[in-house]
């Protein structure tokens, strides 16, 4: 399965994975998928708002087992964060169906689309939408860099936008959901554990800051004379740091666009993008002040106007305790006390968990390392991964 999905939209400059919410890259995973699937006689089905579910038994049926993650990438991501969860949901598969046991429970593999939210600026698109976390009309106005909107993409791509919104039916058929996922952190490896259980997700969202100055010679303006949008941005990124370190959450300005982007010209316009977390919403959302009063104090003091927008908010998600504490008691016997683990990273299955029982299993990365072409996870432990999985499957479908 690693070496067909190995160079589907796999940049040879920097090794990363670009694999983009209804690009061809997009469609060659999801072509990727259904192949994997058919090899193994499941029924595939793209639901309305472009997630692919591949059945073993009649969904009608009802309260299916459900595993699976995403394919989709960051810029120059790795080949892990995502891939794992629906690599390691088919290899469980097949260790199933090697062991002869018999499904009691109908049983999906999900791929869930638009996770990352690397083009339209949203993370988990496909599992907001059916899960009512996010209507048609805001999904509507979500555009990428070039200004295409996501139901010209879709459209593009051979999916009817029309069709988009919530899917309590569909949700209706799931028991339970569990998603396996690369570490994105040194935990397990500190703890020497192959295999974790997540406690919680993290609270955490994106925000635009949109620094408007005035754009001039970057010659004959003197220094005193300029509204460079530049300047408070820059101290707002440096106020962010510091903020993020007082408060004890994290801050990141990954993504910045400038207008109109010329050596020689002074901005007219800078647009950073502020990821923040942290471990509780209050935590987070004193930080997101003392951000936010840094960047107004820096932007007046430049003559610069400021406009602060939230594209996306996630509150904390606590996974389940009873499905959590199931998953402790069916590894204790095939890898003792499995740890429990809180994360920073956003997933579909915190989307999830508002409608359906929902759980993950971590595998160790060894370096902690995610979001980069650098992510990695052993072999053993990847195999250490799906026994655990199957193990879990196992249980919930098949006893
Ligand atoms: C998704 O991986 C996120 O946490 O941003
Ligand atoms: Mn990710
Ligand atoms: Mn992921």
């Amino acid at each position: 399965m690693w070496r067909s999905l190995r160079p589907i939209g796999r940049s040879d400059a920097s090794g990363g994975y670009r694999r983009y919410a209804w690009t061809g890259a997009d469609a060659d995973c999801r072509l990727w998928f259904r192949m994997q699937a058919e090899a193994r006689r499941l029924d595939v089905e793209t639901d309305r708002n472009g997630n692919q579910w591949a059945w073993l038994g009649d969904p009608a049926a009802g309260d299916a087992v459900v595993t699976g993650s995403h394919l989709d990438s960051v810029p120059d991501g790795g080949a892990f964060d995502g891939p794992l969860g629906v690599v390691s949901a088919f290899a469980a598969l097949d260790e199933l169906r090697a062991r002869g046991v018999s499904f009691r429970r109908p049983l999906a593999i999900v791929n869930f689309g638009d996770e990352e939210g690397a083009r339209f600026g949203l993370a988990c698109v496909g599992s907001r939408l059916a899960a009512g976390q996010l209507t048609k009309e805001k999904a509507f106005e979500l555009r990428d860099a070039d200004g295409i909107s996501l139901p010209e993409a879709m459209e593009a791509a051979g999916h009817d936008p029309e069709s988009i919104g919530a899917d309590p039916e569909r949700l209706a058929r799931v028991g339970a959901f569990v998603e396996l996922h690369v570490e994105q952190g040194r935990a397990l490896d500190l703890s020497g554990d192959p295999v974790g259980i997540a406690s919680a997700i993290w609270p955490h969202g994106r925000w635009r800051l949109d620094f408007h100055g005035e754009a001039n010679h970057a010659g004959t303006t003197r220094l005193v004379d300029r509204r460079d949008p530049m300047l408070p941005y820059a101290e707002t990124v440096l106020a962010a740091r510091r903020a993020a370190e007082l408060e004890g959450a994290v801050a990141t300005f990954g993504k910045i666009a400038v207008e109109p982007n010329g050596v020689n010209a002074i901005p007219s316009l800078v647009r950073g993008w502020l990821d923040l977390r942290a471990a509780d919403e209050a935590t987070l959302s004193a930080t997101l002040g003392g951000i936010h009063t840094a960047a107004l104090e820096h932007a007046e003091r430049h003559g610069v106007d400021l406009a602060l927008t939230r594209e996306s908010y996630t509150p904390v998600i606590d996974f389940q305790d009873a499905l959590r504490d199931e998953l402790a008691r069916i590894l204790a016997g095939s890898l003792g006390k499995v740890p429990v683990l809180g994360t920073g990273a956003g997933h579909d299955a915190g989307i999830l968990s508002a409608s359906v029982p929902t759980a993950m299993l971590f595998v160790r990365n060894p370096t902690g390392v995610s979001h980069s072409p650098a992510e990695s996870a052993a072999e053993d432990d990847c195999v250490a991964g799906v026994r655990a999985l199957a193990d879990v499957l196992e249980d919930l479908a098949c006893r």
